[in-house]
């Protein structure tokens, strides 16, 4: 039996990939959750197996839009995180994340609640220092195709920071960097997804680039765990990063998909997209330090997983990601005033995709 009273939480962007796992740990560990979701991004059939259960209620909302619930914790997740996604209506993006998080943060002083903000390692931009601590301030292109998500993300945490020294809002930053596992959107241009789906329909592999550039890629669920540490932790307001330091280069990353298929894979080289970061790490020391934390499962493992649950959907229905996203976007037309995404986005030879 349960001895203290489920906390009641808000989780914005909860039907995503990182808010779907999120909802379903915060689900297990007896917590109260609402996940509020436009559906830009995400998806029903990733929390399903949520909806049946009487302490998690879906909410169909857009961030841009004020709301007013009784909570005690936000997790402000809402903003779509690939490229693709996020430059197909780059206003609407700004939007989300200036008004949302201008919302949220409203809603978290009105009720009292504490508010985690998903902030990412896009607000160090292509970074001139290696890895990246907390006190780095970035190097961003404010006027590039990236820069509704890069500069929109940065004024969230701007917007966290004037609220809690102005009000006293009591507010957490995750610096959230790549993060890859199961629910990732088969479309969503990013290298894990992409490589894997290529693989699994017998394509080449597309790499920008030389293949030279690294990446660290963090498993979701330790992903997840970071985040709830950070939201419990007491007194901690400045930014955290939250991200796995191991590096490697996209044509490591490549050799290793291969090699857990089993199967070796041809490889089409493609220019590198626009602001397209050379080198991305996290230093996770302040998470140590400050949470004791530190990723735990290893890219084989993480991928493995990944690679099994990709399986299982493709194997469902094979065409879904493109057909799934074109729909979405011609639902959220009505709603947002926003065109349909042309399918032609969804395929390897977009500029757009990249990490
Ligand atoms: N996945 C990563 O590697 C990564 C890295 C850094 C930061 N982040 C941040 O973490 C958060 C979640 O990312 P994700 O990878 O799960 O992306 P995702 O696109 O799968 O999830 C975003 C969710 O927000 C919803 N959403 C978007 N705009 C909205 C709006 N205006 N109102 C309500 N809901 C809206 C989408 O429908 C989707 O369910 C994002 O804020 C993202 O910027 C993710």
């Amino acid at each position: 039996m349960r001895e203290v009273a489920p906390v009641q939480i808000l989780v914005t962007g909860g039907a995503g990939f990182i808010g779907s796992h999120l909802c379903e740990r915060l689900i297990n560990a007896g917590e109260e959750v609402i996940c509020l979701d436009n559906f830009f991004t995400g998806s029903r059939d990733n929390i399903a197996h949520l909806l049946d259960n009487p302490r998690f209620e879906l909410i169909r909302h857009d961030v841009v839009e004020p709301i007013r619930l009784e909570v005690d914790q936000i997790y402000n997740l809402a903003c779509p995180a690939s490229p693709i996604h996020y430059q197909f209506n780059p206003v609407k993006t700004v939007e989300a994340n200036v008004m949302g998080t201008l919302n949220s943060l409203r809603l978290a002083q009105d009720v009292g609640a504490r508010i985690l903000q998903a902030s990412t390692s896009e607000v160090y931009g292509d970074p001139t220092v290696h890895p990246q601590t907390e006190a780095y301030r970035g190097n961003v292109n404010p006027i590039g195709p990236r820069a509704c998500y890069d500069e929109g993300k940065r004024v969230a945490e701007t917007l966290m920071m004037d609220y809690h020294r102005q009000d006293g809002v009591d507010i957490r930053i995750a610096r959230i960097f790549n993060t890859y596992g199961p629910r990732m959107d088969e479309a969503d241009g990013r290298v894990v997804s992409n490589f894997i789906v290529q693989t699994l329909r017998g394509e080449p592999l597309t790499l920008f680039g030389t293949g030279e550039q690294s990446r660290s890629f963090c498993y979701v669920d330790d992903l997840v765990e970071g985040l709830i540490r950070l939201m419990n932790a007491e007194g901690i307001h400045e930014p955290v990063n939250l991200g796995n330091p191991h590096e490697f280069t996209m044509l490591e990353l490549a050799e290793q998909i291969a090699e857990l298929f089993g199967t070796p894979s041809s490889v089409r080289f493609c220019p590198l997209p626009e602001d397209d970061p050379t080198q991305r790490c996290p230093d996770i020391s302040r998470a140590g330090l400050l949470l004791g934390w530190a990723p735990r499962i290893e890219l084989r493992e993480g991928l493995q997983r990944t690679i099994a649950d990709f399986q299982r959907r493709l194997a469902k229905a094979p065409e879904r990601g493109g057909q799934r996203a074109t729909a979405r976007r011609a639902s959220e037309r009505q709603g947002n005033g926003e065109g349909v995404m042309p399918s032609k986005l969804f395929q390897s030879e977009s500029p757009n995709l990249r990490t």
